[in-house]
């Protein structure tokens, strides 16, 4: 299994749902990449504050590197989660294929289906990203139950 987790700048959300997702399933099974629509940082460390509240939770992000989503990550992945309706309709435009369409899902409707947005925490306050962090934490916990 191969799980791609989509945001804008693949700085601040995506890399906090990769190495969450990461930290609960069988790696040796599943394989998690992030990925941004926009590329703006490409090659970039993650948010210092996505590194800050990932490294106090136990988990260690800075092995991540920003890249934009490509049309042939529909080929490589079997699950692309986006985080906000932004991002799913950017990836969304790029679909060739029902089968591509297929395996975009909304990250927090795996919790509730009500298309939530992962809100960015780029321009907010620090605690944005401890939201952010405990919204990923759930919806990362319900799809490790589902694909370990
Ligand atoms: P992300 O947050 O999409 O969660 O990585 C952002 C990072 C950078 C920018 C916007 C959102 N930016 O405008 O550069």
């Amino acid at each position: 299994m191969k799980v791609l987790m989509v945001c804008l700048g693949n700085i601040c959300r995506s890399p906090l749902a990769q190495g969450i997702l990461e930290s609960k399933v069988n790696t040796n099974d599943v394989f998690v990449d992030s990925a941004g629509t926009s590329g703006w940082h490409n090659g970039k460390l993650a948010d210092s504050r996505s590194i800050a509240v990932a490294d106090k939770n136990g988990l260690d992000i800075t092995n991540q590197r920003s890249r934009k989503f490509v049309v042939e990550d529909f080929d490589s992945f079997d699950l692309i989660y986006a985080m906000d309706k932004s991002n799913l309709r950017d990836i969304l435009s790029l679909a060739r294929s029902q089968e591509d369409i297929a395996k975009v899902k909304l990250i927090l409707n795996e919790i509730s289906i009500d298309n939530k947005d992962v809100p960015d925490p780029y321009y907010g306050e620090g605690d944005g990203f401890i939201k952010v962090y405990n919204m990923l934490d759930e919806a990362c916990e319900i799809i490790a139950s589902k694909i370990n």
